[in-house]
């Protein structure tokens, strides 16, 4: 098969990781006979420097020309990066919310599981996490308080600011099908998270949702007001499969669950369209404190990349050959600095992907033996 794949390197750990998965895509094709072509795309700072504006028409003009893109991170330190003298519709995090709206890219995927392997790590009691947890957020990804009208002026002598949270039904329900289809193959529970109890948008996302629903009696659907929510995520996170929410709510709780796995730099996650486009990047953020230091964990970029070739390409084996050699490694003891733990081995960002590379070659081996 031919992969036209775009490759987003972005800034901070992101050029790092994305090699790492890079190498571990040509493997894959390799190994089970595909075809990669990559497309480079500046994004973030990475195109200011180059352009002056985080996003050109031309990276929106490659990016849909693509089957998919594979993204490691945008952004850099807020206090020292010369990015964040510029006005905030120039700045890196502008030119990652133009990509999604341009792409259209509604339906974000987080995933929250907590590893085996990786328990020593996790923040909670054993008590809460014994049996382990495995949710998925699904956020809203393209409408909310992130694109609606927003300015800073003078109001009676006083500096006011406003942000404006506009919902339209249709962009509730199409999310809103995402999550149950997506629940249909997980443990059929759907918890709708909202703040019914104030916002109008909220009681429409309610309303819309229970329409939705119907089509779905397979699945079960609660409601769940947001505060509660970030409470009984770290309170009971084993209650939750499938959790859809709205676009800031999404950002908060999203975080919220991938720090009590312990382990965000193995998360990955993909944000989709209608069709079978969508970008997949790791959970993690572009950690400018640790770039270019070789210490990165590259797993959840990788594994991202499986993600891709799985949602984009049904390539269901290839995604399982990656997730296998994965765990693999860890299984094997190796570790980055993140998830280190006593008595394993800490490697680095490229000794990582070599590891997992290995794997994959192994499964060549083995299935020629
Ligand atoms: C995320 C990030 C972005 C967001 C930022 C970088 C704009 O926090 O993907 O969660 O808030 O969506
Ligand atoms: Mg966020």
């Amino acid at each position: 098969m031919k992969l036209h794949i775009g490759i987003i390197r972005g800034d901070g750990i992101g050029p790092e990781i994305v090699a790492e998965a890079v190498k571990v895509l040509e493997i894959i094709g390799t190994v089970f006979g595909h075809e990669l072509q990559y497309e480079e795309l500046l994004l973030g700072g990475a195109s200011i420097d180059a352009y002056g504006i985080p996003l050109t028409e031309e990276t929106v003009h490659c990016a849909k020309q693509c089957d998919a893109l594979l993204m490691g991170s945008i952004g850099g330190n807020a206090k020292t990066s010369p990015w964040y003298k510029l006005e905030p519709s120039k700045r890196p995090e502008a030119g990652l919310l133009g990509i999604r709206k341009a792409l259209n890219l509604f339906a974000n995927l987080r995933p929250a599981v907590l590893y085996g392997e990786l328990k020593e790590a996790c923040p909670l009691k054993e008590e809460i996490t014994a049996g382990g947890f495995d949710l998925m957020i699904m956020r809203e990804l393209t409408g909310g308080l992130y694109f609606g009208a927003r300015a800073t002026q003078m109001e009676d002598g006083e500096l006011t600011a406003h942000d404006t949270l506009t919902y339209h039904a249709y962009e509730i329900r199409r999310i809103a099908h995402r999550a149950f289809e997506v629940a249909q193959k997980r443990r059929k529970k759907v918890t709708s998270v909202d703040k019914a109890n104030v916002l109008d948008s909220s009681r429409l996302w309610r309303n819309i949702v229970e329409e939705v629903a119907v089509a779905y009696p397979d699945v079960t659907l609660e409601h769940m007001l947001v505060d509660n929510c970030a409470m009984q995520l770290v309170k009971d996170p084993k209650q939750f499969d499938v959790i859809l929410t709205e676009n800031m709510f999404g950002d908060i709780l999203s975080d919220e669950a991938s720090m009590i796995t312990g382990s965000i730099g193995m998360l990955a996650s993909a944000s989709l369209n209608e069709t079978k486009f969508g970008l997949y990047e790791p959970s993690g953020g572009s950690a400018p404190d640790i770039a270019g230091k070789g210490i990165a964990n590259p797993i959840a970029t990788i594994l991202s990349a499986a993600l891709m070739l799985r949602f984009s390409f049904d390539l269901d084996r290839e995604a399982a050959a990656i997730e296998h050699a994965v765990e693999r490694v860890l299984q094997k003891g190796y570790r980055t600095i993140d998830i280190m733990s006593e008595g394993k081995e800490q490697v680095s960002t490229r000794k990582m992907g070599d590891l997992i590379c290995d794997e994959i070659s192994q499964i060549r081996q083995q299935s020629f033996e």
